[in-house]
């Protein structure tokens, strides 16, 4: 069984469609890249898995549960969690502070009264940063942090629930070079301990880091296979050569 399963996935937005049946399968384990040109619909496909919009037609199953019309939150305890394109750290907090209040946005209340809950919360808090090289800066207010420091510091918030599968909209959006490749690093080997769809422009970034693409266009499904099947599709290469 597959970890996510959409299918058929329509969307509309008023007269637009921004997505058109769309089928989508992520497996266990699956650095999985999703890549297409502006417009057609990447960001859409991340919000109707993630909950923040409501597909107008079509299922989506997840660890076999079919969550098409679960809430975020539903959707976030289930195991789904979502990077958007627009940050959302509280910039006059510090690193760890963020990363403390994304994991206990996720924690049930009663759990946090308990001081063993805690020191449970610190250690995965530390735990998180180091896996995302954030430590250093545990201290420091997420506003002094570069734009890669910053970006890192949302997949960390992310992931402080220990999800299954982590959903990322464009996180090298605005990076250096230097970032860019930094987070390749740190995202090849989060993928033991979760799946993770990644949107992505910078195509020599995704070939390096992804095992599967998959190629929107239109709201249509172009293309999916490994990254060397999608160098050598015809209909990919013309969309890519015609209108990007
Ligand atoms: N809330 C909305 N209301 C109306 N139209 C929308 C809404 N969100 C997206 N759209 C439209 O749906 C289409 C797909 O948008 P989407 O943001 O999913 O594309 P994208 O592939 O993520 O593009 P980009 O690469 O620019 O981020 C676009 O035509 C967009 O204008
Ligand atoms: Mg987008």
């Amino acid at each position: 069984m597959a970890l996510l399963e959409a299918a058929a996935v329509t969307k509309a937005f008023g007269q637009l469609t921004a997505l058109s049946s769309v089928d989508f399968v992520v497996e266990e384990g699956q650095l999985h890249g999703l890549i297409g040109p502006n417009g057609s619909g990447k960001s859409t496909l991340l919000k109707c898995i993630a909950g923040a919009e409501l597909p107008s037609g079509g299922r989506i199953h997840f660890r076999g549960r079919d969550i098409t019309q679960a809430t975020p939150a539903e959707r976030a305890r289930a195991g789904l969690s979502l990077k958007f394109q627009v940050t959302s750290v509280f910039p006059e907090l510090s690193v760890y502070d963020n990363v403390l209040l994304a994991l206990q946005a996720r924690s049930p209340l009663t759990a946090l009264t308990f001081s063993r809950t805690r020191a449970d919360l610190h250690g995965r808090v530390m735990e998180i940063l180091g896996e995302l090289r954030l430590l250093d800066r545990a201290a420091a207010t997420a506003a002094v942090l570069s734009h890669g420091e910053q970006q890192w510091l949302e997949i960390a918030m992310a992931l402080a629930s220990r999800p299954q599968l982590l959903l990322l909209d464009e996180p090298t959006g605005g990076m250096s070079l230097e970032e860019r490749r930094a987070t390749g690093e740190l995202l090849v080997p989060l993928r033991q301990s979760c799946s993770i769809v990644i949107v992505e422009h910078d195509l020599d970034f995704i070939r390096e880091i992804c095992d599967v693409l998959t190629v929107l266009d239109q709201g249509r499904v172009l293309e999916t296979g490994t990254v060397e099947q999608i160098q050598r599709s015809r209909k990919v290469q013309e969309v890519y050569l015609t209108r990007v």
